[in-house]
């Protein structure tokens, strides 16, 4: 199946997402080997309004093991010439025509949406504004789901942070939708629960959720707990504990023996580096999963 441009997780069938497990899987296998040249005469463009590690380097390293070349501008509103008022259509029309595909991380919500319209080339959202979507960063999540747990079917998936303007855990909830029977929890102080927009989404979808504010609660139920950032000055101004949504070596003791923990990362306070040692942490493979399910993207998106 061939994709035009990766926008949002909603796009994606269970079929298509299959399919790109089984890429992902074959490209493990091809950087073992060192990486292909076949993609030697294409040319990838990282345009990132706003800082990364994870999401660039990968989409990066992923299009060189597969042999092409990239074109990259971290901070473009400090490192491009974009002047203020500049329309980011011109920008992606510009480049567009200089290669194969515009990687991009906006700082508007609909940025990625808007870019696709107009771009000559496939463009993929690398995290669009507050409270938007993060789908390859999902994708890569729930391939890390499949590799742990040998499903994505008939989980329990608690999720716990700041939950309100969390674009990972916007698309991640959005593509445990699509699959089958999967439990979605969600932990938060009720300030920063889970988006409306999302719950309607699962309430269409025939998918169970629950809402809940004590963790102690849901995380023995956990088939895997996806923690998220949260600022601990926000947990003050409402009044929370900040330690009150960490994870650390004690709560690690409440979970399943077969729980798998993630994090889009990356992480401050709220996963206790001690943890990091329990075979449960996934966190660090998860992030290395991003770079196979994003070189399968690259395929699907360039295939002739
Ligand atoms: N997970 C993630 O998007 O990390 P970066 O901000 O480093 O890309």
């Amino acid at each position: 199946m061939k994709l035009s441009h990766v926008i949002e997780s909603q796009q994606f069938t269970v079929p298509l997402i299959h399919e790109l497990f089984a890429r992902a899987r074959q490209m493990e296998a091809t950087v073992r080997h060192g990486g292909t040249r076949d993609y030697e005469r294409r040319i990838m463009a990282t345009l990132f309004y706003g800082s990364s590690t994870r999401t660039r380097f990968s989409f990066e390293a992923a299009m060189q093991r597969l042999g092409g070349r990239v074109l990259s501008t971290e901070s473009a509103q400090d490192f491009s010439s974009e002047i203020p008022g500049e329309h980011l259509e011109d920008t992606i029309r510009i480049i567009g025509g200089m290669c194969d595909l515009i990687v991009l991380r906006s700082r508007e919500r609909d940025g990625a949406k808007r870019a696709a319209a107009i771009s000559p080339v496939p463009v993929i959202n690398a995290g669009d504004g507050e409270g938007g979507q993060h789908p390859t960063q999902a994708l890569l999540d729930l391939y890390t789901i499949q590799q742990e747990c040998r499903t994505v079917n008939g989980l329990t998936v608690v999720f716990m942070g700041a939950l309100d303007a969390g674009r990972t855990v916007r698309s991640l909830a959005y593509l445990l939708g699509k699959v089958e029977r999967n439990r979605l929890i969600f932990v938060a102080p009720p300030e920063v629960q889970i988006a409306k927009d999302i719950l309607r989404y699962l309430d269409d979808h025939g998918v169970r959720y629950e809402l809940t504010s004590d963790p102690a609660k849901v995380l023995p139920q956990a088939d895997v707990v996806y923690q998220t950032r949260i600022d601990p000055d926000r947990l003050r101004s409402l009044d929370v504990k900040p330690a009150a949504y960490n994870l650390d070596l004690e709560t690690l003791a409440r979970l399943k023996p077969s729980s798998v923990l993630l994090h889009p990362l990356p992480r401050s306070v709220e996963i206790d580096p001690a943890v990091d040692q329990d075979p449960r942490a996934a966190y660090f493979r998860q992030a290395r999963n991003g770079l196979f399910v994003r070189m399968a993207l690259l395929t699907m998106l360039l295939e002739p």
